[in-house]
C-alpha cells in the first residue's frame, strides 16, 4: 500500500515522509523538482505538480493513500482534477493538511469592501481550505483535516537578522499566539493516515500555549546561546518596511490587525488540546521549537576563516 506525500519537500511534509518510513510503509514523494531532492532510501521520489495533470498519472499509479497538501487546484474541470483522478486511481484515504481558519464562524465574503483587511484575509483563509476539505468530502474516500493554527516556522522570517544582527525589528512584541510546531501536525497526519480512528475527523491543531514574539525571540537566543535583541517598531514603521521588502499592501494591513488584535483584539485562535487527545503527550512548545532550528538562527561559518 504505497502512501502519497504531496508537499513533501515542505517544513511538514518532510516530516511526514520521515515518520512514514520509520514505520515501514511505502513511500512515493511527490515534488516539481525531483532532481533538488536528496536520495533517501525507503522513499520513492516522483516529479509532480497540481498544475500540471500531465504529470498526475505516473504519481497517483498504485497508490492508496495521501497526505494532501492545500495547494490542490480546487476549480478543475468536474471529475478531472486532482482528487478525482487519485479516486479513480485507486486512492481511499486523503489527510489533507489544511488550516485553522477552515473552522473559523464567519460569513464574511472577501469581495466585501465594508470589512477589514485581516476578516478579508481570513475569510479568503476559510474558503480556500475548506474547498480542498470539501473537494475530498465529495470524493467518496475516506477523509481527515488536520488544521493547523500559527505555524512556529514562520518565525524563520526572522532568520537572517538574527544570524547577521542578532536583533528582530518588528512591531507588537506582546503579540501571543499558540504557535504549532510542523512535527507535531506531521505526527497528526501520520496518525490519521495510519489509523483507521481518525476518519471523518478535522483536527485543529496549536502548541500548548501562548507565546508572545518577544518571548519567541527570547527562546530562540536561549537555542542559540546568545540573547538576540527585539526592537519594536510602531505599526508605522512595520507598514513601511514591509512595503519596502516587497510585501503588497493588504498584505501589510492585515499583519497589523492580525498582530494588533492578538495584543488587545478578540480572542481568535486558543489553544487547544487536540494533540494530547490523539497522541497522549504536550504539544511541543516555541522553546522546542527553537532548539530544533537553531542552526536556522546560528550565524553561517564562513569558509577559509582563520581558527
Ligand atoms: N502560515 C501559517 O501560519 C499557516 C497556518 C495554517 C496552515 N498553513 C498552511 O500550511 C502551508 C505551509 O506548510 P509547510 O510549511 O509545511 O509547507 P512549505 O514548507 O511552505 O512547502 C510548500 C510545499 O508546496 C509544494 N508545492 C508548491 N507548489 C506546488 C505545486 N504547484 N504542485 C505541487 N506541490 C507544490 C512544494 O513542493 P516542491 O517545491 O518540492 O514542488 C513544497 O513541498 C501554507 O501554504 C498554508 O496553506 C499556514
Amino acid at each position: 500500500m504505497t502512501i502519497l506525500v504531496t508537499g513533501a519537500s515542505g517544513n511538514t511534509g518532510r516530516q511526514v515522509v520521515d515518520r512514514l518510513v520509520a514505520a515501514g510503509r511505502p513511500v512515493r514523494a511527490m515534488t516539481r523538482r525531483p532532481s533538488a531532492a536528496p536520495p533517501r532510501t525507503g522513499v520513492e521520489t516522483v516529479e509532480g505538480d497540481f498544475t500540471r495533470p500531465e504529470t498526475w498519472p505516473a504519481v497517483l499509479a498504485g497508490v492508496e493513500r495521501v497526505y494532501l497538501f492545500p495547494f490542490v487546484e480546487v476549480d478543475s474541470e468536474p471529475g478531472a482534477g486532482f482528487v478525482d483522478l487519485a479516486v479513480r486511481a485507486g486512492v481511499r484515504r486523503f489527510v489533507v493538511h489544511s488550516a485553522a481558519a477552515a473552522d473559523f464562524d464567519s460569513d464574511d465574503a472577501p469581495d466585501d469592501p465594508d470589512i477589514s483587511a485581516l476578516r478579508r484575509h481570513l475569510a479568503e483563509e476559510r474558503l480556500a481550505h475548506r474547498a480542498v476539505e470539501r473537494l475530498v468530502e465529495a470524493s467518496g474516500a475516506q477523509w481527515t483535516h488536520v488544521r493547523p493554527g500559527l505555524l512556529a516556522v514562520g518565525a524563520l522570517d526572522w532568520a537572517g537578522r538574527i544570524r547577521d544582527e542578532r536583533v528582530v525589528r518588528a512591531p507588537y512584541a506582546a503579540a501571543a499566539f499558540p504557535w504549532v510546531h510542523e512535527a507535531d501536525i506531521a505526527d497528526v497526519a501520520v496518525a490519521a493516515l495510519l489509523d483507521d480512528a481518525h476518519v471523518g475527523a478535522a483536527y485543529t491543531l496549536t502548541g500548548p500555549a501562548k507565546v508572545s514574539r518577544a518571548e519567541q525571540v527570547a527562546a530562540i537566543g536561549a537555542a542559540i546561546g546568545t540573547p538576540v535583541g527585539f526592537e519594536e517598531l510602531t505599526p508605522e514603521q512595520a507598514r513601511t518596511q514591509w512595503l519596502d521588502d516587497g510585501y503588497d499592501r493588504q498584505t501589510a494591513e492585515w499583519l497589523i490587525e492580525l498582530l494588533a488584535a492578538a495584543v488587545d483584539g478578540p480572542d481568535l485562535l486558543p489553544p487547544t488540546d487536540t494533540y494530547q487527545r490523539i497522541t497522549g503527550r504536550p504539544p511541543r512548545t516555541f522553546a522546542q521549537w527553537a532548539l530544533d532550528h537553531a542552526t536556522d538562527f546560528r550565524p553561517l561559518a564562513r569558509t577559509g576563516e582563520a581558527g
